[in-house]
């Protein structure tokens, strides 16, 4: 399976459209008790549950916020008791909690470009923390999905380009590759871009870069997906392809 950041952003996107879900149900405020990433798969990039079994709506009675209490091996938390004696959002805190220690943290940081890092750093946070409840994480996370989409995220980042490249239409290179990490394609380096002066930008910042190929597929989120290449000795013709290649360093 390919290493990418889009893919592993739409897995957290997933799975907290899915706690919102689970945080809203008819039933009430759904707490899923084993929450391991093999309880999870994904259908058409969405996430589901395996198991529903494993899940509890009681919300815990109380009577004083020391009987709200949740443990987890590395932190503990201790939840207001409401008027009505019950743990106020017990379920849905718990919830968000175990999606930061098995989810957020290892794979929010590596999903998105750097410019949008330091949003998704707030978010890793105030879900380690728990300072936001399910509405808010999702809200955080949509907006940054809209900032990717947009290509909004691009717009504090200088955009002067270092080479000049020659623009050669109806073309590709089929070797040449190289290997990038976040790639679509483990052989060689794929990424998606938002527009031409990103795909520019990238190929500018990695030495190996001498050339990229723009194709004419997108991703889920609508960007479209480039090829970079070590070298331009081989240009075959391809009508779905524009290849550009770096004149000057
Ligand atoms: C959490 O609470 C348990 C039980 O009181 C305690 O043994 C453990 O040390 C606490 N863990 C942390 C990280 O505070
Ligand atoms: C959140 O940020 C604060 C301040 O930088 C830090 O002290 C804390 O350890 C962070 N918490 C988590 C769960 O990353
Ligand atoms: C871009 O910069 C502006 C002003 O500094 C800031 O308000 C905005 O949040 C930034 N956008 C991103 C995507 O970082
Ligand atoms: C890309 O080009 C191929 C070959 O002409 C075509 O079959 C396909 O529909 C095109 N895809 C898109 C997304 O335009």
């Amino acid at each position: 399976m390919p290493g990418t950041h889009v893919f592993v952003f739409q897995i957290c996107l997933s799975l907290v459209r899915l706690l919102h879900y689970l945080a809203h149900s008819p039933l009430g405020s759904v707490t899923l008790l084993d929450f391991r990433p093999r309880q999870f798969v994904i259908v058409d990039g969405e996430l589901k549950v395996t198991d529903l079994d494993d899940a509890s709506i009681e919300e815990s009675s109380c009577t004083s916020n020391s009987d709200c209490f949740m443990e987890f091996p590395a932190r503990n938390f201790t939840l207001p008791c409401s008027v009505e004696g019950r743990c106020q959002n017990m379920n849905e805190k718990r919830n968000l909690y175990n999606a930061y220690r098995f989810f957020f943290t290892y794979l929010l940081p590596h999903s998105a470009p750097p410019s949008l890092r330091p949003l998704l750093d707030k978010i890793v946070n105030a879900t380690g923390e728990l300072h936001w409840g399910i509405d808010e994480t999702a809200a955080q996370l949509e907006r940054v999905l809209n900032l990717y989409k947009s290509g909004e995220y691009l717009q504090n980042t200088t955009r002067i380009s270092k080479s000049e490249y020659r623009r050669v239409p109806e073309a590709f290179i089929p070797d040449e590759n190289y290997r990038c990490w976040p790639s679509y394609h483990h052989k060689g380096c794929l990424l998606s871009v938002f527009d031409i002066n990103e795909a520019i930008e990238i190929c500018d910042s990695y030495s190996q870069c001498k050339a990229f190929v723009l194709t004419n597929q997108t991703t889920w989120t609508g960007r479209q997906l480039v090829f970079f290449k070590a070298a331009s000795n081989h240009i075959m013709p391809d009508p779905d392809k524009i290849t550009y290649v770096k004149v000057t360093d």
